[in-house]
């Protein structure tokens, strides 16, 4: 049960720009007009700005630069992507968080979040640039039913539904590039790892990690960063509300999800190849051997695993390896 305090904060971001009076608060939440104006005060001092009229009552009129869980909810429309979420302002990283809750048995949808990550994780082994108040650094819980060599398909899933929901409350298009970085002219904005714990060949839990580069400016990015990597506010000239796109990015997900789960792979493996960068490109692939292949970027296949075709008409299945473009 959330606290009265987290509870006023709800009715505040559920009627944005109305007055709550606080007969109403304590009535719906069930405690004393004045235990409510003691919660006011108290997030007053959270440093969120509320305005308070006599007999008109309370409106939320601004908030302090940082995630709230209570933000997130007000607004979610799902019905388990999100519904329970662990933030603490800092965190070394939600990844590692999200390990021990899901061994701990956090169930699906969990989500766990934080405001900065002083040991934030990328793939294969890189550190992952996270500074305070500026960026998405989250990882959700899943615990499909599925067997390990499906697992890839739900990372690309994870791509096609952050570049949904960027062109949903951003405007802007962004594209995929293999297996689940996503560009924006030419330079990244989101990184996606996925991690797994595992029983025999069954998945006991898929942990998502996503890192989004929301609010950063060029200040913000370290030198051999700023060459590579872009952000929302940097390609809008504008802010844009962590809270709206969380709440989209689980929408997504979760309806995505349901129908992976039922219908299969089909429509996110087209919804993928229409994203995609690297389509009918000439590419280079590493594989885990450290071979190098090169050839022509296919499509991916029903596995959801990129495919090649070198200069002898030979088809090479590329798994998660990183790609470079030559042409
Ligand atoms: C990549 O290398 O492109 C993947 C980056 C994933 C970063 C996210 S931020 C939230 C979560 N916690 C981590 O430590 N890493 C992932």
């Amino acid at each position: 049960m959330p606290s009265t305090k987290a509870r006023i904060l709800m009715m505040l971001f559920e009627h944005p720009h109305q007055f709550i009076s606080g007969q109403e608060m304590s009535d719906a939440i069930g405690c004393s007009r004045t235990a409510v104006w003691k919660q006011i005060k108290e997030l007053e001092k959270d440093g969120y700005r509320i305005e308070s009229i006599p007999k008109k009552g309370y409106r939320l009129k601004g908030t302090p630069n940082r995630i709230s869980p209570e933000e997130i909810l007000a607004g979610l429309k799902t019905e388990i992507f999100g519904r329970h979420i662990v933030y603490e302002p800092s965190m070394p990283s939600t990844q590692k968080r999200a390990h021990h809750l899901a061994e701990d048995g956090a169930p699906e949808g969990t989500l766990v979040i934080s405001d900065e990550q002083t040991e934030g994780r990328g793939r294969l082994g890189r550190t992952w640039h996270s500074p305070k108040g500026t960026g998405i650094w989250m990882s959700l819980i899943l615990r499909p039913k599925l067997s390990l060599n499906k697992i890839p398909q739900l990372t690309l899933m994870t791509a096609v539904a952050i570049v949904k929901a960027i062109k949903v409350v951003t405007g802007i298009e962004c594209q995929i590039k293999w297996p689940n970085d996503i560009f924006y002219n030419g330079k990244k904005l989101v990184g996606i790892l996925t991690e797994l714990q595992a029983e025999e060949n069954q998945a006991k839990a898929v942990i998502i990690g996503m890192g989004m580069n929301v609010n950063l400016t060029e200040q913000d990015l370290p030198d051999d960063i700023k060459k590579i990597a872009t952000s929302i506010q940097m390609i809008t000239g504008k802010p844009c509300s962590r809270a709206h796109l969380i709440q989209d990015i689980m929408k997504q997900m979760e309806s995505f999800y349901h129908f992976y789960l039922e219908d299969g792979f089909g429509l996110i493996k087209t919804l993928w190849e229409t994203y995609a960068m690297n389509i009918g490109r000439i590419i280079t692939a590493r594989n885990v051997n450290g071979q190098v292949v090169k050839g022509l970027a296919r499509g991916i296949n029903d596995e959801g695993v990129l495919l090649l075709e070198d200069q002898e008409g030979r088809i090479h299945r590329i798994y998660s390896t990183d790609i470079e473009f030559n042409g």
